[in-house]
């Protein structure tokens, strides 16, 4: 069979976990990269002699490309997504958080039902061995009904990190501590737990100068009769410490640990599974993009449907909108009701201006 020919637009910090599964994994080909920082993309046309480009509608004309990761700032993903999908027709691999404002994803999933591709949002904290385990023995009832699931962030992101940026720590581009480093967890309790009913947050700017939050408290009801407390902060001093998940059942506690959930600290259905479905990760990124782009190949070439379909990509964001709402209005909010928050995605034509590519007709 084909390869798959992969292009990549953004070529900032997450690229070396597209551009590494998508240089040694079979059925993938990487063959073309684009930054608006030429350097940045330069960096790895060199490594791997493949062009690069500064324009993504220029990289789009000239190369063969089947599928485009975008690895652009988080405000921009709805826009560059809809693009490249109604434009040329290219299937979509979205980093997270796929979109920030709750409305933008019914039409992005309405344009790629038009142009006939697959959008694939990116949560690779899914496949960690910890993770899997648990959701195994939640699934086939070994660990019980779970009643209680927690989540802890404590990274640290000082005023540096914000500043390093335009988009970073803005309510149009990025969102604060719960979207940029939650979501992943936030997606993991859902998944692991269930589906969250309502939610009652609190949150605030502690140690840095940004629009957004560093830190969120949030107590939820989830739809099956589980409790759950999430706790995320960028305001941990001086270094990242952990991001955990506890998930308390009828018949067991799994506690998972480390800088990414990739350690399974406790798990008192097989104290000696906690070592086998432990893993060291070099950074908090993990090593999910391997086995995330391999389903993405798997699902392309018809054999078997994505683990994480677009549906699944949104059920972290529904949460993430409802826990802004509850915070804003200081009330409870029930998540079937779709309430968005009032300042997560809003428009801002400057800072968008500033990653818009302009066409050209080269
Ligand atoms: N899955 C994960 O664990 C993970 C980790 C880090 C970042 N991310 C996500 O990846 C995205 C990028 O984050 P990052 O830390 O790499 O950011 P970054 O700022 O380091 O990189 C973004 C890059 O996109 C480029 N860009 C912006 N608009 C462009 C355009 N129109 N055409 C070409 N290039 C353009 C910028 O020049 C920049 O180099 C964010 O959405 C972030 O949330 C995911």
């Amino acid at each position: 069979m084909s390869k798959l020919r992969f292009a990549l637009i953004g070529c900032g910090r997450i690229s070396k976990n597209h551009v590494g599964p998508l240089t040694e994994i079979p059925g993938a080909e990487l063959v073309a990269v684009c930054d608006l920082v030429p350097e940045r993309a330069q960096v790895w046309s060199k490594k791997f002699g493949i062009p690069s480009y500064t324009n993504y509608h220029t990289m789009l004309t000239h190369e063969q490309i089947d599928v485009v990761s975008i690895l652009t700032p988080s405000g921009m993903h709805p826009f560059h997504a809809m693009d490249i999908m109604r434009r040329c027709r290219k299937h979509v691999v979205i980093e997270k958080p796929m979109a920030l404002a709750w409305d933008d994803l019914a039409k992005m999933k309405a344009t790629a039902d038009e142009c006939g591709v697959k959008i694939f949002p990116i949560y690779q904290n899914r496949y960690n061995k910890a993770v899997q385990q648990v959701r195994a023995d939640l699934l086939s009832g070994a660990l019980g009904k779970p009643m209680l699931g927690t989540v802890r962030v404590r990274w640290c992101r000082p005023q540096r990190y914000y500043d390093r940026d335009p988009w970073r720590g803005t309510w149009a581009m990025d969102g604060g501590a719960l979207t940029n480093q939650g979501i992943h967890y936030l997606d993991l309790l859902q998944y692991l737990v269930g589906d969250v009913e309502s939610v009652t947050a609190r949150i605030a700017t502690q140690l840095v100068t940004v629009e957004v939050e560093d830190t969120a408290v949030a107590t939820l009801k989830f739809k099956n009769g589980a409790l759950g407390v999430i706790e995320v902060t960028t305001a941990a001093r001086p270094d990242d410490f952990e991001a955990s998940i506890s998930v308390l059942a009828g018949k067991g506690t799994a506690i998972l640990t480390g800088i990414a959930c990739n350690q399974l600290s406790t798990y008192t259905l097989d104290p000696s599974a906690a070592a086998k479905y432990s893993e060291e990760f070099p950074d908090a990124y993990g090593f999910g993009h391997w086995a995330f782009f391999r389903d993405v190949i798997t699902d392309l070439q018809n054999q078997c449907p994505h683990p994480i379909s677009f549906e699944e990509g949104t059920r972290a964001i529904r949460l993430l909108n409802s826990i802004y709402r509850s915070a804003e209005d200081n009330r409870e909010v029930f998540l079937d009701d779709g309430l968005p928050s009032h300042n997560l995605g809003k428009p801002d034509s400057k800072l968008s201006a500033l990653y818009e590519t302009p066409i050209t007709t080269e």
